[in-house]
């Protein structure tokens, strides 16, 4: 059998298998499909210092092999979230299974407020990730994301805040000079790729099929870019990276390892199939293991180009 454990930038992980965040709920709604503790993390949906509504209704639509959606980070906050969730995944991070919270904020002093209240009160959390990518909300995330010095701003003031691993989740442009501005700045990982900035229309009353006329797109139609995203950061830098984009197979997974991603995140596929993660996992084992590595590490970046 392959040893198939990694470390994400501190994150040590029994597998590289993970959920993405925002499509996977807090973890507890899929215990009841598979025990959750065999992926090696999971990712919770962005939480912000206060408590935010998010963006009016319609907020997802299906296309063709993707996903839009414009939820705008509807969070209920920290302090709501560790009372709500805690517990759970405090007993999921016993399992060990590690519990990565993600972190949003509208400006550098909100992120900051937000991961000195999770630094506080989320003791369960492996690691913190820094959502500097959401194409949803006006401002904060992909409007802080989207140039180098704004990405190292928001790393640079979160950095000093906690000593626990610190991921930076990027948007799919400007990847390599943004994934150096961070990791000068102290970031441990990043994940990558956040949606694709998107638009759908009814043509029959010429409105956006969600409540904003942009939205971010996910799923299947995304993944080749995710994994040329994951390649272009993994030559830029010499942190780890979480590659997100379009995984619903052990294949799709692998192509991230190859591409020099340490670990592999799932998120629109859970939406289709509950168990669509540990699927994965059990795929991509399957998969070293007929490349003749008795570790998954040796695959890591292992693309021949
Ligand atoms: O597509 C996304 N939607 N990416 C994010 O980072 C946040 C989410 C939302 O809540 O809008």
């Amino acid at each position: 059998s392959v040893s198939m454990a990694v470390d994400l930038g501190g994150i040590h992980m029994d597998n590289p298998v993970c959920t993405a965040s925002g499509t996977f709920g807090n973890g507890w709604q899929f215990e009841g499909f598979y025990d959750v503790s065999e992926l090696g993390a999971i990712t919770c949906k962005g939480v912000s210092a206060e408590p935010w509504e998010g963006n009016p209704a319609p907020r997802m639509a299906e296309l063709p092999s993707a996903v839009m959606n414009s939820v705008g980070l509807q969070n209920p906050g920290v302090r709501a979230f560790v009372r709500d969730y805690g517990d759970y995944l405090a007993g999921l991070s016993a399992r060990g299974c590690k519990v990565i919270c993600q972190v949003a904020g509208h400006s550098v002093e909100e992120y900051v407020r937000a991961l000195d209240l999770f630094e506080e009160l989320a003791p369960f959390a492996a690691g913190f990730e820094l959502n500097i990518s959401c194409p949803n909300i006006a401002k904060g995330g992909s409007a802080m994301g989207s140039t180098p010095a704004g990405a190292a701003e928001v790393t640079r003031a979160c950095r000093p805040h906690t000593s626990r691993p610190l991921l930076v989740k990027l948007a799919p442009t400007n990847v390599g000079e943004i994934a150096r501005a961070v990791e000068a700045e102290g970031a441990d990982a990043l994940t990558l790729i956040n949606t694709i900035p998107g638009m759908a229309i009814d043509v029959r009353t010429r409105r956006s099929r969600v409540s904003r006329p942009t939205a971010g797109v996910s799923g299947p139609a995304i993944h080749a870019i995710a994994v040329r995203m994951v390649w272009e950061a993994a030559r830029a830098v010499s942190i780890p990276i979480n590659g997100v984009g379009g995984v619903a197979s052990g294949e799709d997974a692998a192509e991230f390892i190859l591409a020099g991603a340490t670990a592999v995140s799932v998120g629109t596929a859970n939406l289709y199939d509950p168990m669509a993660a540990p699927r994965v996992l059990r795929e991509l084992e399957q998969w070293a293991e007929g490349q003749g590595v008795t570790d998954i590490n040796e695959l890591i970046g292992a693309f021949e180009c």
